[in-house]
């Protein structure tokens, strides 16, 4: 098998975690899955930068230059916030580059659990039986994804975050750090539940809901 050219966007803390990510995939592996170009970014701090180099990866400048110049390649996003996420893969796709799916070996996955196309699994995540996660979502490490939900696409479930059986997360929602949201509830598309909530309702698209129970 021929190792993937993969080029990832995002130089700060979610960036370099997907490089992790990455890293793990290709060492479980008996040959390399993929074989990272580089790393994209519109403003790198200068630590992050240092960063990307004592990687021993190239840092390739900002996004749009770049996507527009090349020609078709895997693209992974490396960016926590869902809007933005979305708009990035949007440019990449739109110049008909294709979206990774990066699962970590240590994640377990239920029978019939899909993952669409730019899908990001973080290490520890649990996700359970017949669960569907939209493209470009990501699940951040120790979260757990109860049976039977649906994950819109660009969601964020942040670290250690508890999504019980068949909930309905709609697109570009962030369930925060710590959280849990009981079973069956849907969280509105683009909504924001605070780090460490607990949501005993359903959540209305667009809202922000933080606390213990959430409001
Ligand atoms: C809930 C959240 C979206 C609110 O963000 P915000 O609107 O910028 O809120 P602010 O920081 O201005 O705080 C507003 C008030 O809410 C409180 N607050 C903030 N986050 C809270 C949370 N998660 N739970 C309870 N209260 C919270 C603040 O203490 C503050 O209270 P005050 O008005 O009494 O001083 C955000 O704090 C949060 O929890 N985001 C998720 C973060 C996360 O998952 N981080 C991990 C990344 S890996």
């Amino acid at each position: 098998m021929t190792a993937a050219p993969l080029v990832t966007v995002g130089a700060a803390g979610f960036g370099r975690e997907l490089l992790d990510v990455v890293d793990a995939v290709n060492k479980a592996s008996a040959e390399t899955v993929w074989e990272l170009t580089g790393v994209l970014d519109d403003a790198p701090s200068d630590s992050d930068l240092d960063n990307i180099d004592r990687r021993g990866l190239p840092f390739l400048g900002p996004v749009e230059p770049w996507v527009a110049s090349h020609s078709s390649t895997h693209f992974a996003v490396g960016v926590g916030s869902p809007s933005v996420r979305r708009r990035l893969a949007r440019l990449f796709e739109h110049h008909g580059h294709r979206p990774a799916t990066v699962c970590h070996p240590t994640a377990t996955f239920g029978f019939d659990a899909v993952c669409a196309p730019g899908t990001v699994i973080c290490a520890g995540v649990q996700i359970s039986t017949n669960v569907h996660l939209g493209p470009h979502t990501h699940v951040n490490p120790n979260a757990t994804i109860g049976h039977d939900s649906v994950l819109g696409a660009y969601v964020s479930v942040n670290p250690g975050a508890v999504i019980s059986g068949a909930c309905d997360l709609e697109e570009a929602c962030l369930i925060g750090a710590g959280a849990v949201v009981l079973q069956g509830l849907r969280i509105g598309a683009e909504a924001i539940v605070g780090a460490a909530a607990c949501v005993t309702g359903p959540v209305d698209p667009g809202s922000v809901v933080k606390g213990v129970p959430a409001r």
